[in-house]
């Protein structure tokens, strides 16, 4: 079948190619395969449509049911939620989770009756200032109860808008975000009848739910399939774009390993911060200072670079250059402590302090080439 990319002229879209029948494929497909027994579709009531969208963020349509039919049951209007006690719609809500929905609902269902006289506005700009209300759900409530032309992007939508179209970057991102809302508007259906803008609205849904799934994508059943840009450079599950990973950053420090004999000096470190309370090596922010802090515990200033090692905190990188120097003393001047802060400590006694795992991997290394 030859595909129907076409480049496009409209500057909106014009970094997509245009996939003129989008909307007509969309809404074919999802009359022949979507669904259409959930226990929301089938009606035109904004209150039930409402309810289900709220319930269905975050939460799969087999964990809401059950949910949606109590809801119904113990409160058959938005009327009757607006009166409920808040304590008796948070015990309906329990289990379902993400528990600010079940508040903002319960707010929701009441500015409905104080500023809309019980009845759902019509328009996505109204909807949208209802609490709990977002862009996306207001779109679909419009769509679902009141047939009007509006997009929803929920994550599904973008999954499916990324790969269809090859819309790079991660959709978490304003700037993509932003570049998807003119995308999927300028898909919608043109001179739709109530009827196919819900069966849009449904399609988009139910393609994202049922084949353009994240982890292996049905696309010999997709509508989309040969145009589809991800399936067709293979690059299912390169897209959408993955959340960038935040790049740790990398600190650097000087660790002083001052040697008498078999002996070296420990300094315990400040209570709080990395490796608080513990017994590490002293540390200078630059090779100078470290030389420095030699020869204030005694030694002539002169140090050698051991091997660097690196260490990965959660939250940054340690590279750490250890430089040697040693003392002599004589005979049994390791016995000479230091204070509260410092003490000269035996290779073989460092069971006996707390040491952070680098520091001891370190002086392990030490010791072994002592032996
Ligand atoms: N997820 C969000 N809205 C939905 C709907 N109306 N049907 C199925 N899944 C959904």
């Amino acid at each position: 079948m030859p595909s129907r990319l076409t480049p496009s002229a409209a500057p909106a879209a014009s970094t997509f190619p245009a996939l003129s029948d989008f909307s007509a494929r969309l809404i074919a497909w999802q009359r022949r395969h979507g669904r259409h027994d959930l226990p929301w579709q089938n009606t035109r009531d904004p209150y039930r449509i409402w309810l289900s969208e709220i319930m269905l963020q975050q939460t799969q349509v087999s964990t809401v049911i059950p949910y949606y039919a109590k809801f119904l049951a113990r409160f058959p209007d938005v009327a009757a939620l607006a009166a409920a006690p808040i304590d008796d719609v948070m015990a309906l809500w329990a289990g379902l989770g993400y528990y600010t929905r079940a508040r903002n609902l319960h707010r929701c269902a009441q500015a409905v009756v104080e500023r809309h006289g019980g009845a759902f506005p019509a328009s996505v700009d109204e909807l949208a200032e209802l609490p709990g209300i977002g862009r996306s759900t207001a779109a679909a409530i419009a769509s679902f109860a009141f047939g009007a032309r509006a997009t929803i992007l929920d994550g599904n939508v973008k999954r499916v808008l990324a790969r269809v179209f090859g819309v790079e970057g991660f959709p978490g991102e304003k700037k993509v975000e932003n570049t998807m809302w003119t995308l999927a508007e300028s898909l919608l259906p043109s001179n739709a009848s109530d009827d196919d803008v819900s069966a849009y609205t449904q399609g988009l849904m139910d393609l994202g739910a049922t084949l353009c799934v994240r982890g292996k994508p049905d696309c010999l059943r997709c509508p989309f399939a040969v145009d589809c840009l991800a399936n067709v450079t293979g690059r299912q599950r390169e897209l959408p774009t993955a959340r960038p990973k935040k790049t740790t950053p990398t600190r650097r420090t000087w660790m002083l390993v001052l040697r008498d004999g078999n002996a070296v000096m420990l300094e315990k470190r400040p209570p709080s911060g990395i490796w608080g309370g513990l017994w590490s090596l002293p540390e200078a922010a630059d090779e100078a200072a470290l030389a420095e802090r030699a020869r204030a515990f005694g030694g002539d200033g002169s140090v050698s670079p051991l091997a660097p090692l690196t260490h990965v905190f959660t939250h940054f990188r340690l590279d750490i250059e250890p430089r040697l120097a040693e003392l002599s003393r004589g005979v049994g001047a390791p016995a000479a402590l230091g204070d509260a802060h410092t003490a000269w400590v035996a290779l073989s006694d460092l069971d006996a302090f707390g040491v952070p795992a680098p520091v001891r991997k370190l002086l392990d290394g030490l010791q072994g080439s002592l032996l």
